[in-house]
């Protein structure tokens, strides 16, 4: 919901931007502290969801760790103020550059995912005279019920080490002197709204973690990856239930003693707290509909092209009750998909007329492209 204060400022500032609402931001990092904190649980913010300077800074000071998914991002999270020990860093095909860089940065873990990266990283790092820090994503076969394009935790997907790898994988790891385990990884899948795929998640975590300890290693970390899903229908339901999500790991994970539970989220802590503003500048008669044209593009906002995503679409220059109509709505980038949303209802509209798209805060900004040669999308934040 967007006050008229909101709206007055928007009225002002040159579309299509993000709008970040920084104290929605904040009650969500509360809320998923306080119920981490509960049962000692460590949160690693995925930073590929929004790496936004201002969003970083606030997760940072929250408490939160980073988990990284390229080298500038292990860079950036540690500019950013992450403590080294903080960072993780995930990723199937990590270079060879990316892995000196985060060597030299002394994060706290690499999520390894296959055997030959192994080999690699204990060769780079003793030629650094390091020893680094591993944990192995392992590829759990476990349905995440999610959209197929980001599922990542079936045999079929590219993520992580497959279970008939693993004796492979402890081999090399007991004739690796550069290496320390650290533990396990899994991470299923994104946008993830059934719990108890959750539950399925920690019986074969259990099963992996046997796995290593019946084999003499160490598990110091149970790295349960992130996932947790928000509600796209409904924008206003902005703070995910993360008591009940972090609960499921209590109950059902076989912790042991000294322990550590780690998580990677990533859209439910930012998802809800960003919309996309744009401007209609034409609104045109197609066969038997209407389009809105929007100044924002695909280019903006990937997911509906991409995934087929629904994002709650509202028009903030009319009021509520007035007379509504169907319509396409739509960017102006030359490419049929590039569309938000198809017979969506919304008050008569015109030219000029301003547009959320919700719920924008996960996967958008990071995503936004200059395909087309656009300029890049701007920001605005709200004053807390
Ligand atoms: N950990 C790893 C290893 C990941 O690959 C991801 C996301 C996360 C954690 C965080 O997942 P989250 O809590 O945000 O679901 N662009 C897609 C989502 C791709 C997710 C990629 N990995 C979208 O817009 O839906």
């Amino acid at each position: 919901m967007f006050s008229n204060k909101d709206i007055a400022q928007f009225a002002d500032l040159e579309t299509p931007f993000y709008y970040y609402d920084l104290s929605l931001l904040q009650r969500s990092l509360s809320a998923c502290a306080n119920a981490a904190k509960v049962y000692d649980f460590h949160v690693h913010y995925a930073m590929k969801a929004n790496f936004n300077d201002t969003v970083l800074k606030k997760i940072k000071e929250a408490g939160l760790g980073a988990d990284c998914v390229s080298g500038n991002e292990v860079k950036k999270a540690i500019e950013i103020g992450f403590a080294q020990k903080q960072v993780v860093f995930a990723g199937v095909g990590k270079s060879d550059k990316e892995i000196n860089e985060a060597l030299d940065l002394d994060i706290f873990c690499f999520n390894v995912e296959s055997v030959q990266e192994l080999e690699v990283i204990n060769e780079l790092a003793g030629k650094k005279n390091k020893i680094a820090k591993v944990a192995i994503r392992i590829n759990p076969n476990v349905d995440a019920h999610t959209h197929h394009n980001i599922t990542t935790g079936l045999d079929e997907n590219k993520f992580g080490v497959n279970s008939w790898d693993l004796p492979d994988c402890a081999e090399m790891l007991k004739a690796s002197a550069n290496l320390e385990f650290m533990g396990v990884h899994f991470h299923i899948g994104s946008q993830i709204t059934n719990l108890d795929v959750y539950k399925n998640l920690c019986v074969r975590i259990n099963e992996f973690a046997k796995w290593f300890e019946e084999r003499g290693f160490m598990v110091k970390v149970l790295n349960v990856g992130g996932g947790l899903g928000i509600d796209y229908q409904n924008p206003e339901q902005q703070i995910p239930d993360f008591e009940a999500y972090f609960k499921i790991f209590n109950d059902f994970l076989e912790k042991r003693p000294n322990q550590e539970v780690h998580f990677e989220l990533g859209r439910a802590i930012v998802g809800q707290c960003s919309s996309l503003i744009s401007r209609v500048l034409y609104v045109k008669n197609g066969k038997n509909k209407n389009f809105i044209i929007l100044d924002a593009g695909m280019t903006e906002l990937m997911r509906p092209a991409l995934y087929q995503a629904y994002h709650q679409i509202e028009n903030l220059s009319k009021q509520d009750g007035e007379a509504t109509v169907k319509y396409d709505v739509v960017g102006p980038i030359c490419e049929s998909t590039d569309c938000f949303g198809k017979e969506v209802l919304l008050q008569e509209t015109s030219r000029g007329d301003l547009i959320a798209i919700r719920s924008t805060g996960a996967y958008g900004e990071v995503m936004s492209s200059h395909y087309n040669l656009r300029e890049k999308v701007s920001t605005a934040f709200s004053q807390e």
